[in-house]
């Protein structure tokens, strides 16, 4: 399992946990995937995390927006640096279907920033939209 569900902080707000319990289920199951090198379940499961990831942040975005949150900006950049990075790392899994690679990027990248924009930025986002 890459990430546990007690490494993640709950924010005070239940649709963000929601959206962090569903993209937590999909990346642990892709994590699986690689782990046993099984390329066509990392083929539909990167796609899938793709798609919970824009439903995250896209909801979490649209839910900012509507309280005219001051801090709007700034966690959106934090987002679209995530979208690039999976995005880059999606393009480069489609030609070089390389699951150590992706593995790197699970472990090392991704799980740390998870686990840290949750503490940080979607927590005090949490506390503005209640
Ligand atoms: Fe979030
Ligand atoms: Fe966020």
């Amino acid at each position: 399992m890459l990430i546990q569900k007690r490494e993640i902080q709950k924010v005070p707000n239940e649709m963000m946990n929601m959206l962090h319990e569903d993209e937590l289920e999909v990346v642990n199951d892709l994590h699986d995937a690689v782990l046993t090198r099984d390329i066509e379940k990392i083929d539909e499961l990167f796609e899938a995390l793709l798609a919970e990831t824009e439903v995250h942040f896209k909801t979490e975005e649209d839910m900012m927006q509507q309280v005219e949150f001051d801090g709007y900006q700034l966690h959106k950049s934090d987002h679209d640096t995530m979208r690039e990075k999976l995005q880059n790392y999606h393009k480069r899994w489609e030609v070089l279907k390389g699951p150590k690679e992706l593995k790197g990027f699970l472990e090392k990248e991704y799980k740390k920033w998870f686990i840290l924009h949750i503490s940080k930025w979607d927590a005090d986002a949490a506390l503005h939209l209640g």
